[in-house]
Protein backbone atom coordinates (compact mmCIF):
# COMPACT_ATOMS: atom_id res chain seq x y z
CA UNK A 1 0.00 0.00 0.00
CA UNK A 2 2.09 2.79 -1.35
CA UNK A 3 -0.17 5.82 0.28
CA UNK A 4 1.41 9.24 0.58
CA UNK A 5 -0.27 11.03 3.91
CA UNK A 6 -2.25 14.32 2.59
CA UNK A 7 -2.87 15.75 6.42
CA UNK A 8 0.24 17.34 8.31
CA UNK A 9 1.38 20.19 10.64
CA UNK A 10 3.77 23.02 9.42
CA UNK A 11 4.28 21.09 6.22
CA UNK A 12 3.59 21.49 2.81
CA UNK A 13 1.11 19.80 0.85
CA UNK A 14 2.18 16.74 -0.67
CA UNK A 15 2.94 16.81 -4.87
CA UNK A 16 5.80 19.85 -4.20
CA UNK A 17 8.71 17.78 -2.22
CA UNK A 18 7.14 14.32 -2.80
CA UNK A 19 9.41 13.21 -5.50
CA UNK A 20 8.04 12.90 -8.66
CA UNK A 21 5.57 10.18 -9.70
CA UNK A 22 5.30 8.54 -12.89
CA UNK A 23 1.82 10.28 -14.36
CA UNK A 24 0.20 13.67 -13.96
CA UNK A 25 -3.70 14.73 -14.36
CA UNK A 26 -3.94 18.29 -13.96
CA UNK A 27 -7.10 20.41 -14.17
CA UNK A 28 -7.82 24.05 -13.46
CA UNK A 29 -11.22 26.01 -12.38
CA UNK A 30 -13.33 28.98 -12.81
CA UNK A 31 -15.49 29.88 -9.90
CA UNK A 32 -18.87 29.96 -10.97
CA UNK A 33 -19.88 32.05 -7.91
CA UNK A 34 -18.91 35.00 -5.81
CA UNK A 35 -19.78 33.37 -2.18
CA UNK A 36 -17.41 32.96 -0.06
CA UNK A 37 -19.17 30.54 1.81
CA UNK A 38 -19.62 28.30 -0.92
CA UNK A 39 -15.91 28.60 -1.87
CA UNK A 40 -15.29 27.24 1.74
CA UNK A 41 -17.11 23.85 1.40
CA UNK A 42 -15.86 23.12 -1.40
CA UNK A 43 -12.60 23.54 -0.19
CA UNK A 44 -13.86 21.31 3.02
CA UNK A 45 -15.45 19.10 0.76
CA UNK A 46 -12.98 18.42 -1.58
CA UNK A 47 -9.80 18.24 1.29
CA UNK A 48 -12.10 15.36 3.02
CA UNK A 49 -12.33 13.72 -0.50
CA UNK A 50 -8.59 13.80 -1.08
CA UNK A 51 -7.57 12.41 2.49
CA UNK A 52 -9.71 9.40 0.92
CA UNK A 53 -8.70 9.38 -2.49
CA UNK A 54 -4.93 9.04 -1.11
CA UNK A 55 -5.20 6.24 1.39
CA UNK A 56 -7.22 4.51 -2.10
CA UNK A 57 -10.29 4.35 -0.32
CA UNK A 58 -13.34 5.72 -2.69
CA UNK A 59 -14.72 9.01 -1.77
CA UNK A 60 -18.51 7.37 -0.82
CA UNK A 61 -20.85 5.02 -2.00
CA UNK A 62 -20.11 3.50 -5.73
CA UNK A 63 -23.43 0.62 -5.52
CA UNK A 64 -25.78 2.60 -3.53
CA UNK A 65 -28.40 0.30 -1.02
CA UNK A 66 -31.00 2.05 -2.80
CA UNK A 67 -31.12 1.20 -6.32
CA UNK A 68 -32.74 4.11 -7.26
CA UNK A 69 -29.78 6.08 -6.45
CA UNK A 70 -26.72 7.46 -8.32
CA UNK A 71 -23.45 6.59 -7.18
CA UNK A 72 -21.48 9.20 -5.10
CA UNK A 73 -17.73 7.59 -6.18
CA UNK A 74 -17.78 6.54 -10.11
CA UNK A 75 -15.85 3.51 -8.83
CA UNK A 76 -13.00 3.13 -11.60
CA UNK A 77 -10.36 2.88 -8.81
CA UNK A 78 -12.06 0.18 -7.01
CA UNK A 79 -9.29 -1.98 -5.76
CA UNK A 80 -6.59 0.01 -7.36
CA UNK A 81 -3.67 0.55 -5.19
CA UNK A 82 -3.66 4.34 -4.63
CA UNK A 83 0.15 4.43 -6.14
CA UNK A 84 1.60 6.98 -3.96
CA UNK A 85 -1.44 9.73 -5.58
CA UNK A 86 -0.95 13.46 -4.35
CA UNK A 87 -3.66 16.04 -4.94
CA UNK A 88 -2.45 18.87 -4.50
CA UNK A 89 -4.81 22.12 -4.70
CA UNK A 90 -3.76 25.59 -5.88
CA UNK A 91 -5.67 29.10 -5.08
CA UNK A 92 -5.68 31.76 -8.53
CA UNK A 93 -5.17 35.10 -8.54
CA UNK A 94 -8.97 35.96 -8.68
CA UNK A 95 -9.49 34.13 -4.83
CA UNK A 96 -7.90 36.62 -3.17
CA UNK A 97 -10.63 39.80 -4.33
CA UNK A 98 -13.31 42.49 -2.66
CA UNK A 99 -15.92 40.09 -4.84
CA UNK A 100 -15.25 37.14 -2.63
CA UNK A 101 -14.38 39.12 0.54
CA UNK A 102 -10.75 37.80 0.55
CA UNK A 103 -8.70 40.05 -0.87
CA UNK A 104 -7.28 41.46 2.86
CA UNK A 105 -5.96 37.36 2.41
CA UNK A 106 -3.98 37.78 -0.62
CA UNK A 107 -0.55 36.17 -0.17
CA UNK A 108 1.88 39.41 -0.56
CA UNK A 109 3.56 38.11 -3.39
CA UNK A 110 0.62 37.20 -5.73
CA UNK A 111 0.10 38.08 -8.89
CA UNK A 112 -0.59 37.32 -12.48
CA UNK A 113 2.41 36.46 -14.09
CA UNK A 114 4.16 39.63 -16.20
CA UNK A 115 3.98 39.08 -19.84
CA UNK A 116 6.77 37.93 -21.44
CA UNK A 117 7.81 38.02 -25.24
CA UNK A 118 7.57 34.72 -25.54
CA UNK A 119 4.04 34.12 -24.43
CA UNK A 120 2.21 32.41 -27.67
CA UNK A 121 -0.79 31.76 -25.26
CA UNK A 122 -4.40 29.81 -26.09
CA UNK A 123 -7.06 31.90 -24.17
CA UNK A 124 -8.39 28.55 -23.07
CA UNK A 125 -5.21 27.02 -21.76
CA UNK A 126 -4.68 30.15 -19.37
CA UNK A 127 -5.40 30.93 -16.10
CA UNK A 128 -8.50 29.68 -13.48
CA UNK A 129 -9.50 29.88 -9.92
CA UNK A 130 -8.28 26.57 -8.44
CA UNK A 131 -6.05 24.06 -9.57
CA UNK A 132 -5.89 20.41 -9.30
CA UNK A 133 -2.50 18.38 -9.87
CA UNK A 134 -3.20 14.90 -9.42
CA UNK A 135 -0.02 13.13 -9.55
CA UNK A 136 0.41 9.09 -9.25
CA UNK A 137 2.24 6.11 -10.22
CA UNK A 138 -1.14 4.49 -11.94
CA UNK A 139 -2.72 7.00 -14.50
CA UNK A 140 -6.50 5.19 -14.10
CA UNK A 141 -5.87 6.42 -9.99
CA UNK A 142 -4.79 9.84 -10.95
CA UNK A 143 -7.91 10.34 -13.36
CA UNK A 144 -10.32 8.96 -11.33
CA UNK A 145 -9.26 11.57 -8.49
CA UNK A 146 -9.49 14.76 -10.30
CA UNK A 147 -12.95 13.20 -12.09
CA UNK A 148 -14.83 13.15 -9.15
CA UNK A 149 -13.38 15.58 -7.20
CA UNK A 150 -14.46 18.08 -10.52
CA UNK A 151 -17.77 16.20 -9.93
CA UNK A 152 -18.18 17.37 -6.56
CA UNK A 153 -17.62 21.44 -7.66
CA UNK A 154 -19.93 20.48 -10.02
CA UNK A 155 -22.48 19.44 -7.79
CA UNK A 156 -21.84 22.13 -5.30
CA UNK A 157 -22.71 24.40 -8.09
CA UNK A 158 -19.28 26.11 -7.18
CA UNK A 159 -16.70 25.84 -9.87
CA UNK A 160 -16.76 24.41 -13.70
CA UNK A 161 -13.69 22.83 -15.36
CA UNK A 162 -11.78 25.75 -17.55
CA UNK A 163 -8.29 23.54 -18.86
CA UNK A 164 -6.23 20.41 -18.66
CA UNK A 165 -3.55 18.32 -19.03
CA UNK A 166 -2.77 14.76 -19.02
CA UNK A 167 0.61 14.03 -18.57
CA UNK A 168 1.75 10.15 -19.14
CA UNK A 169 5.65 10.45 -17.89
CA UNK A 170 7.53 12.47 -15.43
CA UNK A 171 10.17 14.84 -16.90
CA UNK A 172 11.88 15.92 -13.59
CA UNK A 173 13.63 13.98 -10.80
CA UNK A 174 13.50 14.23 -6.87
CA UNK A 175 15.64 12.63 -4.35
CA UNK A 176 16.86 9.41 -4.98
CA UNK A 177 15.36 9.06 -8.34
CA UNK A 178 17.36 8.58 -11.73
CA UNK A 179 17.25 11.45 -14.37
CA UNK A 180 13.86 10.61 -16.71
CA UNK A 181 13.96 11.84 -20.27
CA UNK A 182 11.36 14.66 -21.76
CA UNK A 183 10.24 14.21 -25.15
CA UNK A 184 13.33 15.91 -26.91
CA UNK A 185 15.08 12.76 -25.60
CA UNK A 186 17.35 14.63 -23.29
CA UNK A 187 18.08 14.09 -19.61
CA UNK A 188 15.15 16.35 -17.35
CA UNK A 189 15.95 17.17 -13.98
CA UNK A 190 19.59 16.27 -13.66
CA UNK A 191 20.25 20.17 -11.41
CA UNK A 192 16.82 20.10 -10.22
CA UNK A 193 16.60 21.49 -6.20
CA UNK A 194 17.03 17.77 -4.38
CA UNK A 195 18.15 19.26 -0.73
CA UNK A 196 15.84 20.66 2.11
CA UNK A 197 17.92 23.36 2.55
CA UNK A 198 17.32 24.62 -1.21
CA UNK A 199 13.26 23.92 -0.52
CA UNK A 200 13.53 26.21 2.59
CA UNK A 201 15.97 29.28 0.50
CA UNK A 202 13.76 29.13 -2.86
CA UNK A 203 10.72 26.89 -2.41
CA UNK A 204 8.60 27.24 0.63
CA UNK A 205 7.48 30.78 1.81
CA UNK A 206 8.72 31.12 5.98
CA UNK A 207 8.08 34.62 6.24
CA UNK A 208 4.86 36.75 6.14
CA UNK A 209 1.45 36.36 7.45
CA UNK A 210 1.62 32.74 9.37
CA UNK A 211 -1.08 31.37 7.33
CA UNK A 212 1.21 31.01 4.33
CA UNK A 213 4.05 29.53 5.85
CA UNK A 214 5.08 26.50 3.56
CA UNK A 215 3.17 27.84 1.13
CA UNK A 216 4.11 27.94 -2.07
CA UNK A 217 3.41 29.61 -6.19
CA UNK A 218 2.83 26.83 -8.16
CA UNK A 219 3.83 28.30 -12.04
CA UNK A 220 1.72 26.03 -15.40
CA UNK A 221 2.68 26.57 -18.59
CA UNK A 222 1.67 24.24 -21.49
CA UNK A 223 4.60 24.28 -23.68
CA UNK A 224 4.12 22.57 -27.29
CA UNK A 225 7.94 20.69 -28.74
CA UNK A 226 7.56 20.68 -32.63
CA UNK A 227 8.83 17.32 -31.85
CA UNK A 228 8.77 16.61 -35.84
CA UNK A 229 11.14 19.82 -36.63
CA UNK A 230 12.92 18.65 -33.86
CA UNK A 231 13.85 15.08 -35.47
CA UNK A 232 15.02 16.44 -38.01
CA UNK A 233 18.03 18.19 -36.71
CA UNK A 234 21.86 16.96 -36.24
CA UNK A 235 22.44 15.49 -32.76
CA UNK A 236 25.60 18.11 -32.99
CA UNK A 237 22.80 21.19 -32.60
CA UNK A 238 20.41 19.57 -30.59
CA UNK A 239 23.32 19.15 -27.80
CA UNK A 240 23.92 22.54 -28.45
CA UNK A 241 20.55 23.77 -27.95
CA UNK A 242 20.92 22.26 -24.37
CA UNK A 243 24.34 22.53 -23.51
CA UNK A 244 24.57 18.90 -22.29
CA UNK A 245 25.39 15.34 -24.38
CA UNK A 246 21.99 13.62 -25.02
CA UNK A 247 22.91 10.00 -24.09
CA UNK A 248 24.92 10.82 -20.96
CA UNK A 249 23.51 13.94 -20.22
CA UNK A 250 26.77 15.62 -19.11
CA UNK A 251 27.27 19.38 -19.90
CA UNK A 252 29.30 19.71 -23.26
CA UNK A 253 32.39 21.30 -20.55
CA UNK A 254 32.53 17.51 -19.38
CA UNK A 255 31.52 13.61 -19.33
CA UNK A 256 29.12 12.64 -16.13
CA UNK A 257 25.88 13.89 -16.00
CA UNK A 258 26.18 15.55 -12.18
CA UNK A 259 29.34 17.03 -13.14
CA UNK A 260 29.16 20.55 -12.11
CA UNK A 261 28.73 22.26 -15.63
CA UNK A 262 31.82 24.91 -16.40
CA UNK A 263 30.15 27.77 -18.63
CA UNK A 264 33.72 29.57 -18.72
CA UNK A 265 35.47 26.50 -20.58
CA UNK A 266 36.37 26.84 -24.40
CA UNK A 267 37.26 24.40 -26.85
CA UNK A 268 40.59 24.97 -29.31
CA UNK A 269 39.26 27.78 -31.42
CA UNK A 270 38.52 29.56 -27.98
CA UNK A 271 34.26 28.79 -28.80
CA UNK A 272 32.37 27.86 -25.46
CA UNK A 273 31.91 24.34 -24.71
CA UNK A 274 28.28 25.40 -23.63
CA UNK A 275 27.53 27.99 -25.86
CA UNK A 276 25.99 31.21 -24.42
CA UNK A 277 22.21 30.83 -25.90
CA UNK A 278 22.30 27.06 -24.34
CA UNK A 279 19.08 25.89 -22.41
CA UNK A 280 21.36 25.36 -19.29
CA UNK A 281 23.90 28.37 -19.73
CA UNK A 282 20.60 30.81 -19.34
CA UNK A 283 18.92 29.02 -16.82
CA UNK A 284 21.81 28.08 -14.41
CA UNK A 285 21.96 29.88 -11.10
CA UNK A 286 25.27 30.72 -11.66
CA UNK A 287 24.51 32.74 -14.19
CA UNK A 288 21.17 34.25 -12.59
CA UNK A 289 22.25 35.86 -9.10
CA UNK A 290 21.69 32.63 -7.23
CA UNK A 291 17.51 31.81 -8.58
CA UNK A 292 16.78 28.73 -8.24
CA UNK A 293 13.55 27.10 -8.97
CA UNK A 294 11.95 23.28 -8.06
CA UNK A 295 10.87 22.07 -11.61
CA UNK A 296 8.12 19.24 -11.63
CA UNK A 297 7.07 19.20 -14.99
CA UNK A 298 5.55 15.82 -17.36
CA UNK A 299 5.52 14.77 -20.94
CA UNK A 300 2.39 15.50 -23.05
CA UNK A 301 0.53 14.53 -25.83
CA UNK A 302 -2.56 15.65 -27.32
CA UNK A 303 -2.59 12.99 -30.14
CA UNK A 304 -2.05 14.66 -33.61
CA UNK A 305 -2.66 18.24 -34.63
CA UNK A 306 -4.87 19.64 -37.60
CA UNK A 307 -1.92 19.19 -39.86
CA UNK A 308 -1.18 15.41 -39.26
CA UNK A 309 1.94 16.13 -36.94
CA UNK A 310 2.49 14.64 -34.09
CA UNK A 311 1.48 17.14 -31.40
CA UNK A 312 2.87 16.81 -27.87
CA UNK A 313 5.28 18.67 -25.23
CA UNK A 314 5.86 19.60 -21.71
CA UNK A 315 3.58 19.87 -18.98
CA UNK A 316 6.34 22.35 -17.26
CA UNK A 317 5.34 22.58 -13.61
CA UNK A 318 7.44 24.95 -11.33
CA UNK A 319 7.36 25.96 -7.44
CA UNK A 320 9.28 29.02 -6.33
CA UNK A 321 8.54 31.61 -3.21
CA UNK A 322 8.43 33.79 -5.46
CA UNK A 323 6.68 34.02 -9.10
CA UNK A 324 9.21 36.26 -9.69
CA UNK A 325 11.99 33.73 -9.54
CA UNK A 326 10.20 31.93 -12.62
CA UNK A 327 10.16 35.30 -14.97
CA UNK A 328 13.31 36.28 -14.31
CA UNK A 329 14.67 32.53 -15.68
CA UNK A 330 11.85 32.85 -18.25
CA UNK A 331 12.63 36.40 -19.43
CA UNK A 332 16.28 35.02 -20.50
CA UNK A 333 15.13 32.19 -22.04
CA UNK A 334 12.28 33.73 -24.33
CA UNK A 335 14.52 36.18 -25.52
CA UNK A 336 17.60 34.15 -26.08
CA UNK A 337 17.02 30.20 -25.73
CA UNK A 338 18.29 27.80 -28.65
CA UNK A 339 15.01 25.92 -27.65
CA UNK A 340 13.21 28.40 -28.65
CA UNK A 341 12.53 27.73 -32.84
CA UNK A 342 11.11 24.34 -31.80
CA UNK A 343 8.86 25.15 -28.38
CA UNK A 344 5.97 27.53 -28.12
CA UNK A 345 4.34 28.44 -24.97
CA UNK A 346 1.07 28.07 -25.60
CA UNK A 347 -0.47 27.50 -21.95
CA UNK A 348 -0.25 29.48 -18.55
CA UNK A 349 -1.43 29.81 -15.14
CA UNK A 350 -0.05 30.35 -11.69
CA UNK A 351 -1.72 29.64 -8.34
CA UNK A 352 -1.02 30.18 -4.63
CA UNK A 353 -0.87 26.66 -2.65
CA UNK A 354 -1.45 27.06 1.04
CA UNK A 355 0.42 24.55 4.03
CA UNK A 356 -1.09 21.62 3.85
CA UNK A 357 -4.34 21.25 6.12
CA UNK A 358 -3.72 19.47 10.08
CA UNK A 359 -5.79 16.73 11.00
CA UNK A 360 -9.65 17.97 11.04
CA UNK A 361 -8.82 20.97 8.68
CA UNK A 362 -8.78 21.62 5.44
CA UNK A 363 -6.97 23.32 2.50
CA UNK A 364 -7.22 27.13 2.88
CA UNK A 365 -9.21 26.77 6.13
CA UNK A 366 -7.03 30.12 7.42
CA UNK A 367 -9.07 32.28 4.88
CA UNK A 368 -12.17 32.37 6.41
C1 LIG B 1 17.47 22.45 -17.28
C2 LIG B 1 14.55 20.86 -20.79
C3 LIG B 1 11.67 24.71 -20.15
C4 LIG B 1 14.37 26.02 -16.37
C5 LIG B 1 16.96 21.71 -18.32
C6 LIG B 1 17.59 20.54 -18.92
C7 LIG B 1 16.76 20.08 -19.88
C8 LIG B 1 15.61 20.97 -19.92
C9 LIG B 1 16.97 18.88 -20.80
C10 LIG B 1 18.96 19.97 -18.53
C11 LIG B 1 18.92 18.94 -17.45
C12 LIG B 1 18.55 19.45 -16.08
O1 LIG B 1 19.38 20.03 -15.35
O2 LIG B 1 17.39 19.28 -15.72
C13 LIG B 1 13.52 21.77 -20.93
C14 LIG B 1 12.48 21.69 -21.93
C15 LIG B 1 11.67 22.77 -21.75
C16 LIG B 1 12.21 23.54 -20.63
C17 LIG B 1 12.34 20.57 -22.97
C18 LIG B 1 10.44 23.19 -22.50
C19 LIG B 1 9.79 22.44 -23.36
C20 LIG B 1 12.14 25.40 -19.07
C21 LIG B 1 11.55 26.60 -18.53
C22 LIG B 1 12.31 26.97 -17.46
C23 LIG B 1 13.40 26.00 -17.34
C24 LIG B 1 10.30 27.28 -19.06
C25 LIG B 1 12.16 28.14 -16.52
C26 LIG B 1 11.60 29.29 -16.82
C27 LIG B 1 15.42 25.16 -16.28
C28 LIG B 1 16.44 25.23 -15.25
C29 LIG B 1 17.35 24.20 -15.52
C30 LIG B 1 16.86 23.52 -16.70
C31 LIG B 1 16.50 26.21 -14.09
C32 LIG B 1 18.62 23.85 -14.73
C33 LIG B 1 19.79 24.58 -15.32
C34 LIG B 1 21.07 24.25 -14.56
O3 LIG B 1 21.14 24.63 -13.38
O4 LIG B 1 21.97 23.66 -15.15
N1 LIG B 1 15.77 21.94 -18.95
N2 LIG B 1 13.32 22.89 -20.17
N3 LIG B 1 13.27 25.08 -18.34
N4 LIG B 1 15.71 24.13 -17.13
FE1 LIG B 1 14.55 23.54 -18.68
Amino acid sequence: DRSIPFYGEGVAQAGIHTPPQRHILYMTFDLTTTDQRALQVLLARWSAAIAQLMKGEPIGQVEPERQGAVGFDTGEALGLDPASLSVTVGLGPRIFTEALGLADKRPPLMRELKQLPSDAFRPELTGGDLSLQACCDDQQVAYHAVRDLARIAKQTGVAQTRWTVMGFGRASAGKGQTTPRNLFGFKDGTRNIVDDEDFARHVFIADGPKWQHQGSYQVVRKIAMHIENWDTDRVSDQNAVFGRHKVSGAPLSGTYEFETPDFAARDANGDLLIPANAHIHLAAHENNGGIKILRRSYNYTDGINAVGQLDAGLLFISYQKDPAQFETLQERLGASDGMNEYISHIGSAIFFVPPAPREGSYIGEALF
